[in-house]
């Protein structure tokens, strides 16, 4: 008997309502889940109603068949949900909290996680460090773009809103606690950002327009955000950032123009494997593109926030070396220029709590920056293909009727 409607991939394109089990405190076998996993005990984890759950551009590389994500696999990282159920080893967390799930599943007891790199925990994901809901290569926790989810290690990873009603009148903001304001903040931060910094961004997708939201609140003198799609760049300058047309050329010559110098301090990529070419080459993709150009746009002794996705195993590379992970990266230049990087998954309790604050007092208006955009479940099938044509919007399932505006 079914009681959890998720959406789940199926093929190259093609995402699905499905019929799940509700979610019980151990991990089954199923699509995606590593056989090492199964059956594990989970009595440290909570079942939350999902409140909100997003559509991510992470899920699109697994959706049009750019990974080796099985036909199967329940999509969803990121996730906000109310809990109705708590483990018996659970303390603190309590039936009836609304919570943000950061979509890095962590233990909270290994050497990473004490250090708070919770995007590489040793202890979730056999395959290797690093782990998240609804992923492929993530250990198998089932994804949360279902009416119901199981959140394991609920006391270290769940992040409790203060107020209830409070929570639910700023969710379509709070929703994007749970990965791209705390990624795109991340991107911004480890590429330096800081008082008065100049800052180029490229791709202008949720991540991008995030980035750019969380450079402003650093603090950044210019925030330059660079993709060519014209409807997104137009959203990136609604709430004041600077433009650039990746598709009439090079970046460098269109910040110039904006800044008098061709090069910014701080260069953050959030477009990651699937990027593009420039110019006359923007209608192929060319993988290395952003990141070669970074490294040519960035200062000497700059760094580089690096939130866009490189995977290793991507059945449409464009040649051999693409479909193991391999890029051509011109790495001399990064070395000679001195230039720091920061790859990976954000860490996202780093982020979390601070980043909520900012939404709950109103110092930032992230889900008007990107676009949110709140649907039923039974529309994602709809929303992945708008979102894949490149819309500017972030679209937040409403599984549950939770999200009322
Ligand atoms: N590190 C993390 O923890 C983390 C978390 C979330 C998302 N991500 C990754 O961040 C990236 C962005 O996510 P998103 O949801 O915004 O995706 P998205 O696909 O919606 O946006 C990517 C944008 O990049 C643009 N683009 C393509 N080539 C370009 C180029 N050469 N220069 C500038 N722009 C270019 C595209 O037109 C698109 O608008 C993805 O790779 C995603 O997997 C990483
Ligand atoms: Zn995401
Ligand atoms: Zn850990």
């Amino acid at each position: 008997m079914s009681t959890n409607s998720a959406i789940a991939y199926k093929s190259p394109g093609v995402v699905e309502v499905v019929d799940t089990p509700y979610p019980e405190f151990e991990l089954r076998d199923g699509p995606g889940v590593n056989p090492a996993n199964i059956g594990r005990k989970v009595p440290h984890g909570a079942i939350l109603r999902t409140v909100a759950t997003n559509i991510c551009g992470s899920d699109q590389h697994m959706v049009r068949g750019r990974t080796t994500a099985p036909a199967g696999l329940v999509l969803g990282h990121e996730i906000t949900g109310e809990v109705i159920e708590v483990g018996s080893d659970v303390e603190f967390i309590k039936v009836g909290d609304i919570v943000s799930v950061p979509f890095n599943i962590s233990c909270g007891r290994c050497r990473n996680c004490k250090e708070r790199k919770t995007g590489i925990c040793l202890n979730v994901n056999p395959d290797r460090p690093g782990s998240a809901y609804g992923y492929v290569d993530m250990g198998g926790w089932v994804g949360g773009q279902a009416e119901y989810v199981l959140t394991p290690y609920a006391d270290w990873n769940l992040l409790k809103f203060p107020d209830r009603d409070q929570a639910l009148e700023k969710i379509l903001d709070l929703t994007m606690l749970s990965d791209i304001f705390p990624t795109g903040f991340h991107g911004a931060y480890s590429a330096g950002v800081g008082p008065g910094s100049t800052v180029y961004i490229a791709g202008a997708g949720p991540v991008g327009l995030a980035a750019a939201v969380g450079a402003q609140l650093l603090g950044a003198g210019a925030v330059i955000v660079g993709d060519l799609n014209e409807e997104r760049l137009a959203q990136a300058r609604s709430f004041g950032c600077e433009t650039v047309d990746v598709s009439k050329g090079d970046p460098r010559d269109q910040i110039e123009q904006i800044l008098g110098v061709p090069e910014v301090e701080c260069g953050v990529d959030a477009v990651g494997f699937e990027a593009r070419g420039h110019g006359a080459d923007s209608a192929q993709e060319a993988p290395a593109t952003v990141l070669n150009s970074l490294m040519d746009l960035t200062e000497a002794g700059g760094a580089l926030g690096i939130p866009g996705l490189y995977v290793t195993g991507d059945p449409g590379g464009i040649d051999e070396a693409a479909q193991v992970g391999s890029l051509s990266i011109r790495l001399g230049l990064g070395w000679a220029k001195s230039l720091s990087f920061a790859t990976g998954q954000c860490p996202v309790m780093k982020y979390n709590r601070h980043l909520m604050q900012a939404i709950l007092q109103d110092k930032v208006q992230i889900a008007k920056a990107v676009s949110a955009t709140a649907i039923a479940l039974e529309d994602a099938p709809a929303a992945y293909a708008e979102f894949d044509k490149g819309a500017a919007k972030k679209f937040v399932l409403n599984p549950n009727g939770y999200i009322k505006n």
